[in-house]
């Protein structure tokens, strides 16, 4: 009897104390905060580099969203990575900023790769947060149940029916906006761009969906088939994204040129400007779908040589293709200062025989290759 009486004498206390002191938390704080293991779960807010005040709050309020989203930009960082491989700017900056790409001083600037990087980490977290939601292991979202229309397909011999648990688009939308847009105070017109950059990467997302079925009946039969909506895998909103890069849209800010906030004449006419970039978008949008454009505002240095200032590395160093004639030539990798051959020794499995059963048995072969190098 007071074996089992004590411990719910602590419990009450601890509940009493608790109210007494999250009683000046804000709210969602204080609902999360009688979860048991908050303190363990906000420890990706605490460790989080660079994340902003709003950023923050929201990750004290919905920290297991908040992993999916720091998950979904690391997803990011490579998919850039790839799709900027033998692009002398090649993303390597970002994956190098521990768990927080946005720190990248590139995200301070206005150039095409900026808006990539902008479109690209946004999409990340709607793709990650996304998928979370239908796993189940969120709390504030689950399976999008919505049954949506199938288009084009008819169901011909099979019946099939949505299962009611599509990755949930909607709410990963929700929380990249929550999440990212939160970054931006939206005030002036490089903050607006960054907006409209994210937003462009939310839309890949949204446009790419799929819908993918499995098949249920007797001996693979597929009698009936159930069916959900699934966010695209990555390499498609990576590649969409690409695409956007190569079009992207450079902002004529010729009279933006000198704005310093701390001078109120300057903070006039950013004002002024603003509302021009307004007047503008509508007329572009109608002329050629500026709505899904990548927008960028500054050109880009040509990234040869290392600057520290802007989290770029040169390309000095850089693994060059001597056959190539594109991006990754050597000519346009090592910006003419040339290439060094380096003899590289590699081993690898040759020779392998096959014996009666069951073993594969190979011998080591060293391979000699000229790779080059930029200067
Ligand atoms: C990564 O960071 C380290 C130290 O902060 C730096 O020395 C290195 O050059 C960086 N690498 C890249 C590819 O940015
Ligand atoms: C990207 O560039 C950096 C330096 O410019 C280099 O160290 C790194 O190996 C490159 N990454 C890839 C995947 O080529
Ligand atoms: C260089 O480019 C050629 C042609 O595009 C390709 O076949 C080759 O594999 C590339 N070599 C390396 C080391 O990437
Ligand atoms: C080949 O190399 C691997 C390790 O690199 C080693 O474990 C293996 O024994 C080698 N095989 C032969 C046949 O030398």
């Amino acid at each position: 009897m007071a074996r089992s009486f004590l411990p719910a004498l602590l419990a009450v206390l601890t509940g009493l104390l608790s109210c007494a002191v999250l009683g000046r938390l804000p709210a969602h704080r204080r609902q999360a905060s009688l979860r048991p293991n908050f303190y363990a779960e906000t420890t990706i807010c605490r460790t989080t580099p660079g994340l902003t005040r709003a950023q923050m709050e929201l990750c004290f309020g919905q920290p297991d969203a908040t992993r999916a989203a720091l998950q979904g930009l690391a997803q990011s960082v490579k998919e850039c990575q790839h799709q900027f491989h033998n692009h002398r700017w090649n993303c390597s900056s970002l994956a190098n900023r521990t768990r927080n790409p946005h720190t990248s001083a590139i995200f301070q600037k206005g150039f095409r790769e900026t808006a990539f990087a902008y479109a690209v980490s946004s999409a990340g977290v709607v793709i990650s947060v996304a998928r979370a939601c239908s796993q189940g292991t969120l709390r504030n979202c689950g399976c999008d149940t919505h049954k949506y229309k199938m288009r084009g397909t008819r169901a011909q011999n099979s019946a099939w029916k949505w299962v009611g648990c599509s990755h949930n688009l909607r709410y990963g939308i929700k929380f990249s906006k929550m999440f990212l847009d939160a970054r931006e105070n939206g005030d002036d017109i490089h903050s607006e761009i960054n907006l409209h950059n994210n937003n462009v990467g939310r839309m890949a997302v949204a446009a790419n969906m799929q819908v993918k079925c499995k098949c249920h009946g007797l001996s693979g039969s597929c009698e009936m088939k159930t069916c959900w909506r699934a966010v695209p895998d990555f390499r498609v909103v990576g590649k969409s994204l690409k695409d956007k890069f190569r079009s992207a849209v450079l902002v004529d800010q010729s009279n933006l040129a000198n704005r310093n906030p701390k001078t109120r004449r300057l903070n006039q006419k950013k004002r002024k400007q603003r509302t021009k970039l307004k007047q503008w978008t509508p007329k572009q949008k109608q002329k050629r779908g500026l709505r899904n454009d990548l927008l960028y505002y500054e050109k880009s240095p040509n990234f040869c040589e290392k600057d520290q200032a802007l989290d770029v590395q040169g390309t000095s160093g850089r693994f060059c293709n001597r056959t190539h004639t594109d991006q990754g030539s050597c000519a346009a990798l090592c910006c003419g200062r040339g290439y060094d051959l380096i003899m590289q020794r590699r081993t690898q499995t040759c020779n392998c025989r096959f014996h009666w059963c069951c073993t594969v048995e190979c011998q080591n072969c060293t391979v000699e290759e000229w790779i080059s190098i930029c200067k």
